[in-house]
């Protein structure tokens, strides 16, 4: 146990410093990324004496112990995962239940233990229905809080556990290739995690670009099929004469320059997925096979008499509305309803704007690496030019530019003198005077770039800008502190 004696201070807590510094003036708290050793308690208390005192009664506990104001906690929240909070729910300035929920938003498995002088049955439900875990009465017995700091230190080992597990499994590893927290992205990724389980054709819908590829691979790697082939195909691509061989493999001798027996994709697709692009460019031939195996499961490879079963899981991705073909005879309406088990429509990247400034250091790292550029991240109006671009082609566009922006930048910011032609830098300037330089990118400038244009969209209003970006108005005063945009 390590109680931390100077964060405890008053002097501690009214200061403005951020837990980083507070850390490296205490020596007691490891700077943001650091992988702490031992479990985290975090003890909230503005009354300096009561703080002390549960620092005190805390000496024994098998955990790293922090005791801090609820200014500070805030901040130390976002840092770093306490495995237990322990808070006061009276606070002159941050609410206990603002605390409680704070911590549970981070991380799931922050356990948190509310301290009250007036427990009621009401604040008791209240702070219970919030995720809180325990509540004590003050004045309580030093036992009893032991007791519920132990039990709370247990079930979040147990929590963690549960998570690594699930982890392990790569069901999250996968699902985070899919980058974006627009609710529009959300959405494809909530459809992603309930279909991928199942063994139903889907049918991935969108204008080109918009990712239809990435879907389809996240949706084989969180299915039961994961360890086997992910096979894809572009429908537009084949040759009349080869889909048959192509699709279902042929016998030595089954044609002319068949000189030995080849197996096709239904095949080597065999317990895996078989990914079918441009479906709406299959000619008429193709359709007609495709729906020939689809109806029976079986097919022959050329020149053989022998049936073989396909076991394949077939996604579809098509880049123009599959009714309209059907519409106007070009797509087989029974291969439509046959591949649209599931529908999963990827929206335009111009229908989820906030997504840009994260696929953007997405392709950053993803390409500076490659062209071996020691390129760091993008100014501020570079990155607002580059949200506020249409984007047509969608994220392969938007990856093209951010390719050809690494290739022509002299400096290691990219700036708007590489922007792709095209790209309007009239209105980038605004959040750059709001904002003023800040650390380029980083999470951190991606949100202050938000929260300073929502700010300005909303004639400066703190309220209309913390419901647009949906976070507590406490929390966006800190951060608006943070960055400076007062
Ligand atoms: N949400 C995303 N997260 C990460 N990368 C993405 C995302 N969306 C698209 N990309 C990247 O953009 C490029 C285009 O994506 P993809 O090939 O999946 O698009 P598509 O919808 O299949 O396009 P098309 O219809 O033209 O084939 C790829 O390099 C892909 O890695
Ligand atoms: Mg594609």
């Amino acid at each position: 146990m390590s109680t931390d004696p100077s964060a405890c201070t008053p002097e501690a807590e009214s200061t403005d410093t951020s837990p980083a510094d507070v850390a490296a003036a205490s020596g007691a708290i490891p700077a943001p990324g650091a992988l702490p050793g031992r479990a985290l308690v975090l003890v909230v208390e503005d009354d300096a004496a009561m703080r002390r005192m549960i620092g005190e009664v805390l000496e024994e506990i098998d955990a790293e112990v922090i005791c801090v104001g609820a200014q500070i906690a805030l901040d130390l929240l976002e840092q770093r995962e306490a495995a237990v909070v322990v808070t006061d729910l009276r606070m002159p300035q941050v609410d206990g239940l603002e605390i409680l929920q704070f911590a549970r938003q981070h991380h799931a498995s922050t356990q948190v233990i509310l301290l009250t002088g007036f427990a009621t049955v009401e604040t008791a439900v209240e702070a219970l229905k919030g995720g809180a875990c325990d509540y004590l009465r003050k004045p309580f017995e030093p036992d009893d809080l032991r007791r519920v700091v132990d039990r709370a230190l247990a079930f979040n080992r147990l929590m963690r556990e549960n998570i690594r597990l699930r982890e392990a499994s790569g069901t999250q590893a996968v699902a985070d290739g899919l980058v974006g927290k627009s609710p529009a992205t959300e959405q494809v990724r909530r459809l992603i995690r309930a279909c991928a389980g199942y063994d139903c054709c889907v049918l991935l819908t969108g204008e080109s670009g918009t990712g239809k590829e990435v879907a389809a691979r996240q949706i084989h790697g969180l299915s039961q099929r994961r360890e086997k082939r992910f096979v894809a195909l572009n429908c537009a691509a084949i040759a009349e004469t080869v889909i048959e061989s192509e699709l279902f493999g042929h016998q030595r001798g089954a044609f002319t320059g068949a000189d030995r027996a080849k197996p096709g994709l239904f095949e080597t697709a065999h317990g895996g997925t078989l990914f079918l692009d441009e479906i709406n460019n299959a000619s008429p031939g193709f359709q007609a096979k495709l729906l020939r195996v689809l109806q029976d499961g079986t097919f022959y490879r050329m020149g053989d008499t022998e049936p073989r079963h396909a076991d394949v899981r077939l996604i579809a991705a098509s880049n123009a509305p599959l009714p309209a073909l059907v519409q106007a005879g070009s797509f087989r309406a029974d291969l439509y309803y046959r591949l649209k088990i599931v529908e999963i429509v990827m929206p335009p990247l111009r229908e989820r704007r906030t997504d840009i400034p994260l696929l953007a250091s997405a392709f950053l790292a993803r390409h500076a690496e490659r062209l071996r550029k020691p390129v760091k991240g993008f100014t501020t109006a570079a990155l607002a030019a580059l949200v506020q671009h249409g984007w047509p082609g969608n994220a392969r566009e938007l990856e093209n530019a951010i390719q050809s922006m690494i290739v022509l930048t002299e400096t290691d910011m990219l700036d708007v003198d590489v922007l792709p032609i095209g790209l309007s830098v009239s209105d980038a300037s605004a959040p750059r005077r709001a904002l003023g330089r800040i650390e380029p990118q980083s999470l951190d400038e991606i949100e202050a770039y938000f929260i300073a244009k929502t700010l300005h969209e909303t004639q400066g209003s703190r309220a209309a800008t913390a419901e647009i970006l949906g976070i507590d108005k406490s929390t966006l005063w800190r951060k608006i502190k943070r960055y400076g945009l007062e």
